[in-house]
């Protein structure tokens, strides 16, 4: 059962929450009390479901590749809510392309969002926690693919590795301010019918899922409850981790995927 006011008094902000993953992790935590702020390059896609969310939750258009756009998000949580404890860099994009035919462009693209613009994020919100005087989580989503190389995913996979190396140095360094930095890293989710995106075709999802020990896609409200779980005064001294949310993918990626046991 849901506990309504376990984070009363909070204040959450979650990057790229217009839709899919990000969305469900705002919901979550506004059904435990919290207030906060859905943020999205998408605006069209977003503000009416911040709107019809209450008026717990607001709307915040902001790219996470402008420094200055992120910082405006935190002014915004600010004068919306009065002070910011939980930041969520969720924002993502997927370029899947073969290493010989990406362009420059594409590849620094998934590098600006997923782990510059985490940088900015996490920055942006711990200046604000200090000023508040300390305290507070950053959560960084990660991905499968920050530890398990893919073809046709060079610029994703290495950018969501650099994600998790990220959070494991700035939860060195704000451990002293009483920030917790954690990485949640899904598998493989089914987080399209609430995207702009169809999904993967049906025979990419079939040959991943061989490699799935659980045997179906993970929820959003399973990589949602993971970064509730990291925000909860029980977390309070996990710190610097990569919670890997993925049914077993990441467990059983070295192994010989075949039907029968070897004799
Ligand atoms: N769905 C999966 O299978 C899966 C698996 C592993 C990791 N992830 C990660 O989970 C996160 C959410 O993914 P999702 O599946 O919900 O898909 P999604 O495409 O709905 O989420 C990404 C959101 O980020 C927004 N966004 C993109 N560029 C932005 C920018 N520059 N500034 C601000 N917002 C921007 C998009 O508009 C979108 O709303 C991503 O970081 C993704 O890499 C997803």
């Amino acid at each position: 059962m849901v506990n309504e006011t376990e984070f009363a008094g909070k204040v959450v902000v979650v990057t790229g929450s217009a839709g899919g993953i990000g969305w469900e992790i705002l919901e979550q935590f506004v059904a435990r009390g919290a207030r906060g702020v859905m943020s999205d390059i998408d605006e069209e896609l977003g503000r009416p479901r911040a709107e019809a969310m209450g008026e717990s939750v607001s709307f915040c258009p902001a790219d996470v590749r402008d420094e200055a756009q992120v910082d405006a998000l935190v002014e915004h949580c600010l004068a919306e809510h009065g002070r910011l404890d939980i930041w969520v860099n969720n924002a993502g994009v997927g370029v899947h392309t073969l290493a010989l035919d990406t362009t420059l462009e594409d590849f620094a693209k998934q590098v600006d969002v997923q782990l510059i613009g985490a940088f900015l994020g996490a920055r942006a919100a711990a200046r604000q926690m200090v000023a508040q005087g300390g305290g507070g989580r950053v959560i960084n989503i990660g991905s499968s693919a920050a530890r398990n190389a893919r073809k046709g995913a060079a610029s994703h996979c290495s950018a969501k590795a650099g994600g998790v190396m990220l959070s494991k140095v700035l939860a060195l360094e704000w451990g002293e301010h009483g920030i917790t930095v954690n990485t949640v890293s899904p598998g493989l989710t089914d987080s399209w019918p609430t995207t702009r995106y169809e999904g993967p075709s049906e025979e990419y999802r079939r040959n991943f899922l061989r490699m799935v020990p659980a045997g179906r896609l993970g929820k959003p409200a399973e990589i949602a409850a993971a970064c509730v779980f990291l925000a909860t005064d029980a977390a309070a001294f996990i710190t610097g981790h990569e919670l890997v949310v993925d049914g077993g993918y990441g467990a059983g990626k070295l192994s010989v995927h075949a039907d029968t046991i070897m004799e």
